[in-house]
């Protein structure tokens, strides 16, 4: 049906200036590059990360924030309640608010089930599970409160399939889905989307890690014939992050290259 300009739904455009993204894991192979594309959507941007990292966050300043003025780096531990608590506190000083925020911060701790030991279960859980819960909760209230947010948690597609190795991983990953489809239940009439994005294997360090032969086995099983790019994943946060990408919530994002398909 063709919907003349008058009868398609409004866009909710910005009470104020500029929308205001925090991307946790900021300055990793994936975060950095979502850092990146949000500037290009006219965001200011402020990419949170290990204060610990100082070398990358170097290499991030000089490379990235030092040509995008609109790029800025927190300090921050996602798996701590109250470092989240006081840096979306921080923003909201400086900025006023925040409306997208981007949950991209994760570890690995690969081990098969029999040699997992607590620490390893534990510590991935905190990053990559109780991270999303820990912004989510301190970034709500201030999104339903103004009747607009985007957030967007970045699972991953062996939160879909299970992968050896990966009990941890796999179970935080498919917990981050349900938690972002539980969110977006509560804060749906509230202007505030709640989404996942669900990569495949991309060429970033986190892959880098893994042996040769590993590699080239999966990108032999990627019907695309290669390796995703953190663009490719930068580029679907934006469309969800988008303030017209308002009727899209509780859904899973597969960029996976075909690498696993369903519906
Ligand atoms: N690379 C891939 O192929 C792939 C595939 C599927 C999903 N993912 C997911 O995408 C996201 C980004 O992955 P990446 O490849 O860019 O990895 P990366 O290691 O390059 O980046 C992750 C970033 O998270 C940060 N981080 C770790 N613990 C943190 C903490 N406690 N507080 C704040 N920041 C913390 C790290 O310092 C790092 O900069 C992760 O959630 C990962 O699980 C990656």
């Amino acid at each position: 049906m063709n919907q003349t300009a008058a009868s398609r739904p409004a866009v909710e455009k910005p009470a104020v200036g500029r929308r205001v993204a925090l991307v946790t894991g900021g300055i990793g192979g994936i975060g950095t590059e979502i850092c990146r594309q949000l500037t290009q959507t006219d965001c200011k941007v402020v990419a949170v990360d290990l204060a610990a990292r100082s070398e990358r966050i170097a290499a991030f300043r000089d490379e990235i924030a030092s040509s995008h003025d609109a790029i800025t780096f927190e300090p921050a531990d996602v798996s701590d309640f109250d470092s989240c608590q006081q840096l979306v506190a921080r923003i909201e000083q400086q900025h006023g608010r925040v409306d997208i925020l981007v949950n991209a911060a994760g570890i690995t701790r690969d081990a098969s089930l029999r040699k997992m030991t607590p620490q390893q279960w534990h510590e991935l859980m905190r990053v990559n599970l109780d991270g999303v819960f820990n912004m989510c909760r301190n970034v709500v209230e201030g999104m339903t409160a103004r009747g607009f947010g985007r957030i967007v948690n970045i699972s991953s597609v062996n939160g879909q399939t299970g992968q050896f190795g990966q009990t941890n991983y796999s179970a935080a990953k498919a917990g981050v889905h349900g938690f972002s489809m539980a969110l977006a239940r509560e804060t749906a009439r509230k202007g505030v989307t709640v989404n996942t994005v669900s990569p495949g294997y991309c060429d970033t360090p986190m892959v880098a890690a893994v042996s040769a032969e590993i590699r080239a086995q999966i990108i032999a099983d990627i019907p695309v014939g290669r390796l995703g790019s953190p663009a490719d994943i930068a580029r679907t946060v934006a469309f969800l992050a988008a303030d017209d990408a308002g009727y899209i919530t509780g859904a899973n994002l597969p960029v996976n290259g075909g690498y696993f398909m369903s519906f």
